[in-house]
């Protein structure tokens, strides 16, 4: 029996002293989430007691005192949790009663998978695959214990029912296969991923979602969107697209903003959240504001069964697999294709998109496939220019529309793993602030689509090439002020040249980071699911 969290405490810094496990005389505990009145609780002990500085390990001496009083292991344990507030899935034991595994969940994902002889405890499916075959989903103010032969869950002093789902059984999709790097697997992978994500889900002049119903979108005149990062950037992509398609009015909220705003919400809003986790705590908390409030909620997620799903009134998954790079780039894809398809379907469901206009865009989707293949030359191209941008004093991503996204996304990459200052900006808005930065070492990675206001991003890339910005250009054309450029193949619908620049910014922001030495897949700072706020 063991218990163990490898990750990094979120108070104090990351040293070998404020890693999980904490202990105290008789317990030990690692806990996910923050707790917030740790303060107010450590006040009761002695400032010596603490080897820490986590909020954690105020728990242990709690559990030491109450066991003290009760003397029965279970009951110091309830009492520990009803002291704690904020967000937690715990699992503690003690010398006290050897054997079991004690538990609580409240806002921070927690699951219980079992197999013949063996009990284990996770916060996502993914490391449970082939060590469980099956999954206990804990629901949020559970708690209890495990033993080898035995699994007690309650909730508010009485013991509760629990169901038991399947695990999928493969782990295939969590391999390198072959390359160095998983962001780099994930990055080609994306032709066949997207292609996963579109099975079933369009005919010729159709889209059609089997997850939801025909009268989903009945009274709903406008749609809130809340997601954080890379999927906040697919939100602000497919705001463009609900807009253009389906005419709807779409606005897009930070989660971790949006929840402490006092938003103004209108039951004839749709409430859409994406995430690649399914467990992101600011985009957890602002679905059940939403659900609260009594509007509808549907979640663009990558990880079925994952709290975000499980809280939702439908899901529409991704389809895109495991990712295990830390910076997103095949589930933000797959993100923006189902909200692609998600908007013609609005317009096609409330009929403010013509057949002949739906055809069309049905034909695009069908090519996602081929822009998203990771050509050979143009890796090559990227891996040679990437020396010319390992140093400077930042990067501007630019660009207009659906690629202001993109240029937001793309800055993301590349601060992410290479560790350089990047910035998105549309490029319209460089000569109201940022412009005064740009000087030859400053560096301009332009998003310049050819089927999307092509001539305005142009003049805007001009005002910064005049000003000796070092310009590098992804386009399909030519561009004689650009001091590199990067190719794109000619297509003929700007989603499409979407996904090719994508795939550039991603291969671009990776080939940087590898040259500069740093991991890629496991950047600094950085976690691969954010279950605290
Ligand atoms: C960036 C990245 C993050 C996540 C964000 C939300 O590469 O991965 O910005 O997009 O933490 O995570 P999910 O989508 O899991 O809710």
């Amino acid at each position: 029996m063991g218990i163990g969290h490898t990750r990094w405490a979120t108070h104090g810094k990351p040293t070998e002293l404020n890693a999980h496990p904490h202990s105290s005389m008789n317990a030990h505990v690692v806990h996910n989430g923050i707790i917030e009145n740790y303060g107010e609780l450590k006040k009761e002990f002695s400032e010596n007691k603490f080897l820490s500085q986590t909020d954690t390990e105020v728990m242990v001496h709690l559990f030491d005192k109450f066991f003290e009083e009760t003397k029965d292991s279970f009951q110091a344990f309830e009492k520990v949790i009803e002291s704690v507030d904020g967000a937690y899935a715990i699992l503690l034991i003690t010398e006290k009663d050897d054997g079991k595994i004690f538990f609580a969940k409240k806002g921070s994902p927690l699951q219980i998978g079992t197999e013949k002889g063996e009990v284990f405890f996770a916060s996502s499916d993914a490391p449970l695959i082939g060590l469980a075959s099956e999954a206990i989903y804990l629901e949020d103010n559970t708690y209890g214990y495990v033993t080898i032969d035995e699994i007690k869950v309650f909730e508010n002093g009485q013991e509760t029912t629990f169901v038991k789902k399947a695990l999928a059984t493969s782990k295939f999709t969590a391999q390198k296969e072959g390359f160095t790097f998983f962001m780099e697997k994930e990055i080609y992978e994306q032709t066949n991923v997207l292609n996963d994500t579109i099975l079933g889900r369009v005919d010729s002049e159709k889209v059609l979602f089997d997850e939801i119903d025909d009268d989903f979108f009945v009274g709903i005149e406008d749609i809130t969107i809340c997601a954080c990062g890379t999927s906040y950037h697919a939100g602000l992509t497919a705001s463009y697209l609900f807009g253009r398609l389906a005419k709807v009015k779409t606005t897009v909220e930070i989660a971790s903003e949006f929840r402490y705003k006092d938003p103004v919400l209108r039951q004839n809003e749709l409430f859409v959240v994406i995430s690649q986790s399914g467990e992101t705590a600011d985009t957890l908390e602002a679905l059940k504001m939403a659900k609260k409030a009594g509007l509808k909620t549907l979640a663009i997620c990558n990880v079925d069964n994952s709290s975000i799903v499980r809280e939702s009134d439908a899901t529409l998954l991704t389809r895109a697999g495991i990712e295990k790079g830390v910076a997103s780039t095949k589930a933000f894809s797959a993100q923006v294709t189902v909200l692609w398809l998600l908007a013609l379907y609005v317009g096609q469901v409330k009929n403010r998109i013509s057949l002949e206009d739906l055809k069309k865009e049905i034909k695009a989707i069908g090519k996602i496939k081929d822009v998203t293949k990771v050509d050979e030359n143009l890796r090559n191209r990227i891996h040679r220019l990437s020396k010319r941008y390992l140093h400077g004093h930042g990067f501007f991503f630019i660009g207009r529309d659906l690629f202001f996204p993109l240029a937001l996304e793309g800055a993301l990459k590349l601060k992410e793993i290479s560790y350089l200052h990047a910035e998105g900006y549309p490029s319209g808005e460089m000569k109201h602030g940022p412009i005064a930065l740009v000087d030859s070492e400053l560096f301009t990675i332009a998003l310049m689509p050819e089927t999307l206001l092509y001539d305005k991003t142009r003049s805007n890339v001009e005002e910064l090439s005049a000003r000796d910005s070092t310009i590098c250009a992804i386009t399909p054309t030519d561009f004689d002020l650009a001091d590199d450029l990067i190719k794109t193949a000619k297509t003929n619908h700007p989603m499409l040249e979407f996904f090719e620049m994508m795939i550039v910014v991603q291969i671009l922001s990776m080939e940087i980071s590898i040259r500069l030495g740093n991991d890629v897949d496991m950047p600094r700072n950085l976690a691969k699911s954010v279950t605290v706020e």
